[in-house]
């Protein structure tokens, strides 16, 4: 596996390679190696010379530093440690299934999915700790891992060791999560495909910081929303001081802003739509639009008279109170929507002869059957941290597990950015929503979404209900919610879709 990684790593920097001889093929230079082969490096004094003009020099800068801001490079730079071990007893469907579970360190689980997934990933959805005081940090500590001090990777105590609270008075407390937070962005945005998208959820104590981490490793030019999520149902945490908050962020990255797509939501303001015809089965409700309206520029071949029921003539300029104006639609357009059932002529409030176009809901005027759809706002209002526990509690773990995100959250995302086929990523995964959501959302539409959960196995406190329910740790639960999410989506839908899931232990 050493050799694996180590292989990787030289693919990676080929590859990089390739990229600045594209941009600048003169800066590319051979040398002997020292096993007396040729091989292509960079001449940096060259590529400084190209830049020259744009290097930094002595005067100040905008830069977003924090103290361990280079280890954590290096630690993102470093080569997998670790292996990955197939647990088929664990997983569900194992000669058949695409998904997979991998429990243990995201750290080392996201170096070594670059070998497998480098640009491959469409969607990445994490739920990280918040660094709220009270939640667990996992520590990172490549030079413990170097000198092999470590106990073995994967059993409960050895994480358990490495969790430690990361309480506001410590002098260091926004830099031990940026330097959790970073080296792991870093990896992921490798993963993601040229048109990948990644959510991030966060609520007010880190969003500052996790934007500008976010504007280092992903560019700020492929910022794509801070979305705002209403989490609660009622009047807002009762905790706060003064403003009772009741929201947090949904944070979203491209990995080329130029490359993607973000998927519309139905429209919202349907109820405009109220007036119906024989057409109604299929093209849904309608309203109306005065043809002469709309600044359409004026063409005399859009000018011309149209006959009304009464036999008489009206002309553009009738519906626009005398202005010299034309019509929206061509002669031949125009007669081919009476025919269509798209165009009323009727009087207006004024006794004007009027003629209208009919906008229909599910229609477009080619005569397409269509679902109307609008860019989804920057506010999610609907679904909530209750609902989440609910689906739960449903499932028989609605005390093993603290703050789940609800599915249809998830599921909303995932549909703005994934049409039916995709990798999902989630390496926070807690109790497995994701990858509930990503079954929900195959059984609904016959799609084909796989998953890759990441959990570490942090161990569930003795006393807790978990523990007593059987759960020695998080991603047992992980695992287990999702045989019982199966289990539910094929009761209720009988659909017939990829349940399993392959577990593999990163050790
Ligand atoms: C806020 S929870 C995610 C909840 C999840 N979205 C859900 O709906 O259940 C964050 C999870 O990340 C896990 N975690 C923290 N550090 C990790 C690490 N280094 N590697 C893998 N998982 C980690 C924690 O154990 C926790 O379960």
């Amino acid at each position: 596996m050493k050799k694996k990684t180590k292989n990787m790593t030289k693919k990676m920097a080929a590859a990089n390679l390739e990229k600045i001889a594209a941009l600048f093929p003169h800066v590319i230079t051979e040398t002997t190696g020292s096993g007396g082969n040729d091989h292509k490096v960079v001449d940096l004094e060259q590529l400084r010379q190209e830049l020259l003009a744009v290097i930094f020099g002595d005067g100040e800068r905008c830069r977003f530093t924090w103290p361990g801001q280079k280890e954590a490079i290096l630690l993102a730079n470093t080569p997998a440690a670790k292996t990955l071990r197939p647990a088929r007893e664990e997983s569900l469907h194992w000669e058949t299934t695409e998904n997979l579970y991998l429990e243990g360190d995201n750290l080392e689980a996201l170096k070594i999915l670059q070998e497998t997934y480098l640009n491959s990933i469409k969607c990445i959805y994490i739920d990280p700790p918040y660094n709220t005081g009270k939640d667990l940090i996992y520590k990172d500590d490549f030079r413990q891992d170097k000198k092999g001090c470590l106990s073995v990777p994967g059993q409960a105590g050895a994480i358990g060791n490495r969790l430690f609270k990361n309480v506001e008075t410590t002098d260091r407390f926004h830099s031990a999560w940026l330097n959790m937070i970073y080296p792991r962005l870093i990896l992921a945005r490798k993963l993601l495909r040229p048109d990948g998208i990644i959510f991030i959820s966060i609520d007010d104590g880190e969003v500052h910081n996790l934007r500008k981490v976010c504007d280092e490793v992903f560019g700020e030019r492929n910022f794509v929303a801070c979305i705002t999520w209403a989490n609660k149902e009622g009047g807002g945490r009762s905790d706060c001081r003064l403003f009772r908050i009741k929201h947090e962020y949904i944070i979203c990255y491209a990995q080329d802003i130029e490359k993607i797509k973000i998927i519309g939501v139905p429209v919202s303001n349907a109820g405009r739509y109220r007036l119906a015809d024989k057409y109604v089965k299929t093209r849904g409700k309608y309203y109306l639009q005065k043809l002469g309206m709309g600044s359409i520029r004026y063409s005399p071949t859009l000018d011309y008279p149209i006959v009304t029921p009464a036999g008489t003539t009206v002309m553009p300029a009738d519906n626009n109170k005398g202005r010299k104006a034309c019509w929206r639609w061509s002669r031949r357009k125009f007669a081919w929507g009476q025919k269509n059932g798209f165009i009323t002529i009727k009087k207006d409030k004024k006794g004007i002869w009027t003629v209208y176009t009919k906008q229909y809901l599910n229609c477009d005027h080619e005569g397409n059957l269509i679902t109307r759809t609008q860019r989804p706002l920057g506010v999610i209002d609907n679904f909530s941290n209750t609902q989440a526990a609910k689906l739960l509690n449903a499932l028989r773990l609605g005390n093993c597990f603290s703050y789940p995100k609800p599915v249809e959250l998830i599921a909303y995302l995932i549909n703005r950015v994934i049409a039916k086929e995709g990798i999902i990523l989630d390496f926070f995964a807690g109790s497995a929503t994701t990858a509930h959501a990503v079954m929900q959302l195959n059984a609904e539409d016959g799609g084909n979404r796989r998953y890759i959960m990441v959990q570490l196995p942090e161990p569930c406190p003795q006393k807790s209900e978990a523990y007593r329910a059987g759960f020695k740790n998080i991603a047992e639960i992980g695992k287990e919610r999702i045989r019982r999410a199966a289990q539910k989506i094929r009761t209720e839908t009988g659909a017939d879709i990829d349940y399993g899931f392959r577990v593999f232990k990163v050790d």
